[in-house]
């Protein structure tokens, strides 16, 4: 107990209270991949919302580290995590309990190790735990729980993932930075009669239609894992091209929707030709109806979330579903393929896509020119930055502003001007490391 006694004593200064040390992760460990099985709790359709102690649920995560840096600790982002059992596996000996010691205000745990780890050494860690099911009015942000009404005023219950920026530590203890890629393999345990849609597709339903398990995902950042439980619709389509996509939502939605469906697949074919350089890595992409969102819409890698305005809305002069798919489609490419390796680098996935979303639907929609990056610059505080350090948990939840999404794509497009247009993405990615 040596070590976290010491820990403990340093946290109890005024030493955590320095940025860095609150966002940072050490680079001893790498997570190579995540299995993640999840209790998910929701009342039965037109049911009132129970107890909030119903929301607290089990989970438990099994992962497997390499050692890059000897340590004597396993560090590990977490919030409103309640660790019950672990234990740690080196293919010799298998350590049970290793103490645990949370330090909540940089929302991390360290489990101390018996020996100290040596690099090349491959480790499973396997942790039981609960963690909370949050409420949208609380903040839609980990697993969190919406309501949307039928046309016969049903109230239905939606459990939702929002995990960008750094939220997936309220569902799992990780390493909960984009500088870290991993597979993820997921279980959901659901109540019967509800659906469960995840990243990547279900391969298998067990325990009276309530256990779902999924294929593993590519490496992923940990941002940008995502699953729902809901019993809204969904309908499959598949785009000129081939590409397979769905749409899920209430059935009184989906009828009036074949437009935006259309408008989707031919946007898919277009980027998938047009940034055929690098490959889309995800085999489907499922839009979900979300009843409540913390920004709108979230480019989750195989189920992109969005809230009901959001959601095939026709009803916008500048046809906000369409801008809004084109942005979260081509997040697939900036931000999800291809991810800044830090928050300060945001520009480099907000404002790729947001230059090339501008570009591809000018010419579909004139009014268009109205959102062009220029007039967008002069209504920005001259002095708002694009690059900006966070250096606190705040800061990181508040990465995104309107000059990284904005001011950034304006830099884009002069670039453009003063270059003739991108003809492949490295040309802007390259030039603009060198900006
Ligand atoms: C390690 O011990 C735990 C119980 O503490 C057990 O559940 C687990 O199966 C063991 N793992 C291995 C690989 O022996
Ligand atoms: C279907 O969409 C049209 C516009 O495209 C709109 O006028 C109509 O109200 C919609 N119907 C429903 C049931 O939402
Ligand atoms: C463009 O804006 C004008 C004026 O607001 C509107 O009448 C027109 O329908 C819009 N066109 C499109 C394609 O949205
Ligand atoms: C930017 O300018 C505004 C007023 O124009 C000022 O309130 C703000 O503090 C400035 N911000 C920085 C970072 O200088």
């Amino acid at each position: 107990m040596l070590i976290l006694g010491a820990l403990l004593l340093l946290f109890s200064t005024a030493f955590a209270a320095q940025g860095a040390l609150e966002i940072s992760l050490p680079k001893s460990l790498y997570a190579t991949k995540y299995d993640l099985t999840v209790n998910v709790f929701l009342p039965p359709v037109g049911a009132q919302i129970p107890d909030e102690d119903a929301f607290r649920q089990k989970a438990s995560v099994l992962i497997d580290f390499t050692v890059k840096e000897p340590t004597r600790l396993i560090v590990l982002n977490a919030d409103g995590i309640t660790v019950k059992q672990n234990f740690l596996w080196n293919g010799r000996s298998n350590y049970s309990n290793l103490p645990v010691v949370e330090v909540k205000s940089v929302q991390k745990l360290y489990f101390e190790v018996p020996y100290i780890l040596a690099v090349g050494e491959t480790l499973q860690f396997y942790i039981e735990y609960t963690y909370k099911i949050r409420s949208v009015d609380d903040e839609a942000l980990g697993l969190y729980r919406s309501t949307w009404v039928d046309e016969n005023k049903v109230t239905h219950h939606i459990a939702s993932t929002q995990f960008k920026t750094i939220h997936a530590r309220k569902v799992v203890p990780c390493l909960d930075d984009p500088t870290f890629r991993s597979v993820w393999s997921l279980t959901v345990h659901a109540p019967k009669g509800y659906r469960v849609d995840a990243n990547t597709q279900e391969y298998q339903t067990t325990n009276n239609a309530q256990t779902h398990r999924f294929f593993k995902t590519p490496s992923i950042p940990s941002y940008l894992l995502a699953f729902a439980v809901h019993d809204q619709a969904y309908i499959r389509t598949v785009s000129p091209g081939g590409f397979k996509n769905g749409f899920i939502g209430p059935h009184e939605k989906l009828r009036n929707c074949t437009a935006w469906f259309a408008f989707t697949g031919q946007m898919i074919d277009t980027l998938v030709d047009k940034f055929k350089v690098v490959k889309l890595p995800f085999d489907k992409m499922d839009f979900i109806h979300i009843g409540r969102m913390y920004k709108g819409a979230m480019e989750n890698p195989g189920l992109i979330t969005l809230e009901p305005s959001k959601f095939c809305n026709y009803d916008n002069q500048i046809v906000l579903s369409e801008l809004i798919v084109t942005h979260e489609m081509l997040h697939q490419w900036f931000g999800n393929s291809v991810t800044p390796n830090g928050w300060e680098n945001i520009i480099m996935s907000e404002g790729l896509v947001t230059y090339y979303q501008i570009r591809l639907l000018l010419k579909r929609n004139p009014n268009l020119t109205l959102l062009t990056t220029p007039s967008m610059v002069i209504a920005l505080p001259s002095n708002t930055s694009i690059y900006t350090q966070p250096t606190s948990i705040n800061e990181v939840m508040n990465v995104g502003n309107d000059a990284q999404y904005f001011k950034s794509a304006a830099i884009f497009h002069m670039m453009e001007r003063m270059m003739g247009p991108a003809k492949r993405l490295y040309n802007v990615q390259r030039v603009s490391e060198n900006i």
